[in-house]
C-alpha cells in the first residue's frame, strides 16, 4: 500500500464526526499552505511582514489546534456510541490494519510515523519562525506605524545590511529569551495602540555596545585624524557655496599618539558619568580613569540637586554614536547635501532658501506636507522667477521630488518625529553633543574644567569660508585673523602626528 492510500484510510478512520473532520482538514490545510508560503518566501515572491507573521505565528498554532481536535473528536465519538476503543477501531479500520504485528499493528505504526512527521514539521516551523523574527525586515515592518521611522533611516544608513538584532539583542540564550518576551509585549502594546510617541531614547536595554560594535570596529583601528569638508550654501540668489574643513582627531591615544575622540574607549582609559533622569543629556558627575590608573573627577557646578541622578554608566560607543544607524538629518544638511549632489539645481534662484523654507514649514500630516511642498515651490517660482521656471522646469520638478522624499524619510507625524527630535551626540551642532561634558561648568575639586578648547578635537581649516583651506593661506599681517592663521599653519602643516 502506498503512503497516499495509508493516509486516506487513516483520515477516513479518524474522521468520526465533525470535530474529528475539522481537525484533519485544519492540519492538512495548514501543512499544504505552509509549504506553499515557504516556497514563495524562499524564492523571494513574498516579502510582506504581515504574511510572514501569519505563516510563522498563526500556522503552528492552527496546526496544533487541528492535532488536538482529532483525539477530542474520537473521545466524543466513544462517549456517544458507548463502545470500547477496541470495538471502535475494528469498526473504523480494515481488519488487517488493526491486526497486531511484531512492531504493533499497522495502525499503531501509522500513528507513530505521523507523530514523528508532525514533530519534524513543528520543529522546522519554529526554527524558521525564530529566524524570520530576527530578520531586519520583520523588525522594521511588522509594526509599521511604530517602527517605520527606524526602518527608513536604517535603510539609508551605513549599517543597512546589519540585522537589527546584531545591535539590539545580546549574546546567549538569556538575551534571546528576554528580547523575545520583550518583543511579544511590544507587539501587544502596538496592537492596542499603547506606545510612546516618539519612542523614547536612549534605549537602556541596548546590548552592550562594546560587545556589538566591536564585532566589526575595534578600537586599535582608530588612529590618526580625518580630514572632513562640509559644503554649505548661502541664502543668496546664487546659493553661493561655503566650506567648513575640519581635521577631526579620532585617535584612541597611546604611546606616540595624540589622543582624540576615541580616547574615552582606549584600552587604559575609562569614563563614567551620572546624568539627570538617566537621559544622558545633562551630566552631573564625570570620572576619568587615566592611563596611570589615577582618577580625575569633575562635577557640574550648575547642578546641585542630585535627587534624579542616574546610576553611574561607563561611557561607550553609543554615548557619542547614538545616531550610528537611525540617522535623522537636519533640514539644512539635507538641502546642502542635495545641492552638492546636483539634486537641487543652483540655477534656480534662491534654491537653498526656498528649499529650506519648504522643508521647515508646518504641515499637519505627511499628505499635507507632500502637497504643501509642491504647491509652495511651484507657486513661489512661477510668481517670482517665471524666466527660471521656463528655462529650468525639469530642475524645479526634480527639486519638488527630492524635498518630498526627504520629508517622508525624516518626518513622521504619526510618531511625533520632526526636525531635531533625535539629535546626534557627535559634535555640537544641534544639542550639546561633546559639550555635555567638555564645558566650563564641569569642574574638578580645584575648579579646573574638562578641556574644551577649539583645537582639542579638531583643527579648523575653514569655517563657512569661500575656500576649503582658507585658514592655511599665508596670513595677512596685522588683521585679526593673522594670529589664528599662524597658529593653524603651525599646528597643521608642521604637525608631527
Ligand atoms: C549598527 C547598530 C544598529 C542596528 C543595525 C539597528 N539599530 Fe536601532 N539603535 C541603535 C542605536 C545606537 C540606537 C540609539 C540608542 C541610544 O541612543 O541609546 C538605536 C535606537 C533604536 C530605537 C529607539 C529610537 C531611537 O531612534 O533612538 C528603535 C525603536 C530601534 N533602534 C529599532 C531598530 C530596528 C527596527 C532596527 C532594524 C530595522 C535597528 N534598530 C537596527 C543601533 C542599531
Ligand atoms: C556587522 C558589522 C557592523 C556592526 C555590528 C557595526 N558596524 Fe559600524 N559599520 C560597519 C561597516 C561595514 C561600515 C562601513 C560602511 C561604509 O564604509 O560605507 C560601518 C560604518 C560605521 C561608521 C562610519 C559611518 C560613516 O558615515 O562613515 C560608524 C561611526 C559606525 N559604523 C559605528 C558603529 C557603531 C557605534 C556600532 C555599534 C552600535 C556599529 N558601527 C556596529 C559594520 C558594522
Ligand atoms: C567621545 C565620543 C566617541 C566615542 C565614545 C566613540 N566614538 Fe567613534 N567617533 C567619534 C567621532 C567624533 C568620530 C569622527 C566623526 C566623523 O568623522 O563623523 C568617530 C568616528 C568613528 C568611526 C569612523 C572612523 C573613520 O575611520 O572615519 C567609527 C567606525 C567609529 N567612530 C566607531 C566607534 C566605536 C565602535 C566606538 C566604541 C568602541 C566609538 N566609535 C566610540 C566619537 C566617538
Ligand atoms: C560623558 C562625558 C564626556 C563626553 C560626552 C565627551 N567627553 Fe571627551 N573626555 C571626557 C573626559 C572626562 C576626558 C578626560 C579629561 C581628563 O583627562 O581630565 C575626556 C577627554 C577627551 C579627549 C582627550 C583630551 C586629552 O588630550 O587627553 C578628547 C580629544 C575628547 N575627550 C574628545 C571628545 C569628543 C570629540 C567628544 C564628543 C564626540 C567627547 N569628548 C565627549 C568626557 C567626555
Ligand atoms: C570636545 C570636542 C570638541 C570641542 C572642544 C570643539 N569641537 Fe567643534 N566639533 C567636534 C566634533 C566631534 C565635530 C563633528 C565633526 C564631524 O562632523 O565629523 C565638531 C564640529 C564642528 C564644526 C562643524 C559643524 C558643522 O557645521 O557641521 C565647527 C564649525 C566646529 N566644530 C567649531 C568648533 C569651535 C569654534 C570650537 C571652540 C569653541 C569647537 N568646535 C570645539 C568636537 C569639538
Amino acid at each position: 500500500m502506498n503512503f497516499w492510500q495509508i493516509y486516506k484510510n487513516f483520515v477516513r478512520g479518524v474522521s468520526v464526526n465533525r470535530v474529528g473532520k475539522i481537525g484533519v482538514i485544519l492540519t492538512t490545510a495548514v501543512v499544504v499552505t505552509f509549504v506553499i508560503f515557504e516556497t514563495a518566501q524562499t524564492f523571494g515572491l513574498i516579502r510582506n511582514a504581515y504574511l510572514g507573521l501569519i505563516t510563522y505565528l498563526a500556522f503552528p498554532v492552527l496546526f496544533i489546534v487541528g492535532l488536538i481536535l482529532i483525539p477530542i473528536g474520537w473521545a466524543k465519538y466513544k462517549k456517544q456510541t458507548g463502545k470500547s476503543t477496541h470495538e471502535l477501531l475494528n469498526q473504523r479500520f480494515d481488519a488487517d490494519a488493526v491486526q497486531p504485528g511484531l512492531l504493533g499493528s499497522p495502525l499503531v505504526r501509522t500513528i507513530v510515523v505521523f507523530t514523528i512527521l508532525n514533530v519534524i514539521i513543528l520543529t522546522a516551523a519554529s526554527v524558521r519562525m525564530l529566524h524570520f523574527m530576527d530578520s531586519a525586515h520583520f523588525c522594521g515592518t511588522a509594526c509599521h506605524t511604530v517602527m517605520n521611522p527606524e526602518w527608513v533611516t536604517y535603510r539609508k544608513s551605513p549599517h543597512a545590511r546589519v540585522p537589527c538584532v546584531e545591535c539590539h539583542v545580546g549574546e546567549g540564550v538569556n538575551a534571546l529569551i528576554k528580547s523575545k518576551l520583550n518583543g511579544v509585549r511590544q507587539m501587544y502594546l502596538a496592537a492596542l495602540g499603547i506606545y510612546n510617541t516618539p519612542i523614547p531614547t536612549p534605549v537602556h536595554q541596548l546590548r552592550p555596545a562594546r560587545e556589538t560594535c566591536e564585532h566589526c570596529h575595534w578600537p586599535e583601528k582608530f588612529y590618526g585624524q580625518r580630514l572632513k569638508t562640509t559644503f554649505s550654501y548661502a541664502m543668496d540668489s546664487l546659493s553661493t557655496p561655503r566650506y567648513t574643513t575640519l581635521n577631526v582627531k579620532i585617535d584612541a591615544g597611546g604611546p606616540g599618539h595624540q589622543p582624540g575622540a576615541h580616547w574615552h574607549i582606549g584600552e587604559a582609559n575609562q569614563v563614567t558619568y551620572t546624568s539627570e533622569d538617566d537621559k544622558r543629556l545633562t551630566m552631573i558627575e564625570v570620572h576619568a580613569r587615566q592611563a596611570d590608573g589615577s582618577i580625575r573627577s569633575y562635577r557640574n557646578r550648575r547642578y546641585d540637586r542630585s535627587a534624579n541622578a542616574s546610576k553611574p554608566s561607563v561611557m561607550d560607543c553609543i554615548d557619542c554614536h547614538n545616531r550610528a544607524t537611525h540617522i535623522y538629518k537636519e533640514a539644512e544638511t539635507v538641502v546642502d547635501e542635495s545641492i552638492r549632489l546636483g539634486l537641487l539645481d543652483r540655477n534656480l534662484p534662491f534654491i537653498k532658501k526656498e528649499a529650506l523654507g519648504a522643508l521647515l514649514a508646518n504641515y499637519p500630516t505627511q499628505e499635507a506636507a507632500q502637497k504643501g511642498i509642491a504647491d509652495r515651490l511651484y507657486n513661489t517660482y512661477k510668481r517670482r522667477f517665471p524666466d527660471a521656471v521656463l528655462k529650468h522646469s525639469a530642475a524645479l520638478t526634480q527639486a519638488v521630488t527630492v524635498l518630498q522624499e526627504a520629508y517622508g524619510t525624516y518626518i513622521h507625524p504619526q510618531m511625533k518625529i520632526t526636525w531635531g527630535t533625535y539629535p546626534s551626540h557627535i559634535g555640537h551642532r544641534r544639542g550639546l553633543g561633546c559639550f555635555r561634558c567638555h564645558n566650563a561648568d564641569m569642574i574638578d575639586p580645584n575648579g579646573a574644567s574638562i578641556r574644551h578648547d577649539c583645537t582639542m578635537c579638531h583643527s579648523i581649516l575653514a569655517m563657512d569660508s569661500p575656500g576649503r583651506f582658507e585658514f592655511l593661506s599665508e596670513p595677512e599681517q596685522g588683521t585679526p585673523a593673522a594670529q589664528m592663521h599662524q597658529y593653524l599653519r603651525e599646528e597643521f602643516l608642521k604637525s608631527k602626528y
